[in-house]
């Protein structure tokens, strides 16, 4: 019986993985319901046949409810972008993806990363803070989309070090 309870659990369970050029399509569609401006299939495709990228989904079945996606350069990377699904929020799923991507980064050499983040976005800050993330800049008025009626806000620069 626990045995059983076990397999149906863990068949239910968000599963994490390498992402591809197939999650395109899905990335863009997540990434369109959590940032101001989305990026586009075509932009993801490029990005994701890219091999300066790394990038991780979560899925749940056959869907797509998280990612992290970063670009390295040598020994240092940034992350360009993590999203998780609205109803996934809060679970852990963004700390898992980061987790991922940052023990993947550290295989792969990568000495310093960093990360660009909204002054008020408190989920992500709160991400970065249990992942050790510190504040090594500040861009003022740094993100506003046309046509948007929001006052810009400021982006915050952090920084990881992995070795
Ligand atoms: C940022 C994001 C990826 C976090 O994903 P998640 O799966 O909710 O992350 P976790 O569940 O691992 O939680 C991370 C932290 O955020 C906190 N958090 C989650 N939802 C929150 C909310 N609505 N308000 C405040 N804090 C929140 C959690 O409590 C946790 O902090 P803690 O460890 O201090 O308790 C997700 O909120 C998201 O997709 N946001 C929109 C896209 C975005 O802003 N990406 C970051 C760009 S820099």
């Amino acid at each position: 019986m626990k045995a059983r309870l076990a397999t149906l659990f863990g068949r239910a369970a968000p599963r994490l993985s390498a992402a591809g050029p197939a999650d395109a399509d899905a990335m863009a569609e997540l990434h369109a319901k959590a940032f101001r401006r989305g990026w586009s299939a075509e932009e993801f495709e490029r990005l994701l046949v890219d091999t300066g990228i790394v990038a991780h989904r979560a899925t749940f079945g056959r869907i797509l409810i998280g990612f992290s996606i970063t670009r390295v350069a040598a020994d240092e990377a940034e992350i360009l972008s993590i999203a998780v699904e609205p109803s996934w929020r809060g679970r852990g799923l963004g700390g898992r993806l980061l987790d991922l991507q940052l023990r993947r980064l550290a295989t792969l050499g990568v000495a310093r990363l960093f990360l660009e983040v909204d002054e008020g976005n408190t989920a992500a800050r709160r991400l970065y803070a249990r992942a050790h993330f510190h504040e090594v800049g500040r861009r003022v008025a740094y993100y506003h989309a046309a046509g948007d009626p929001r006052p810009p806000s400021n982006a915050l620069v952090l920084r990881r070090d992995l070795a």
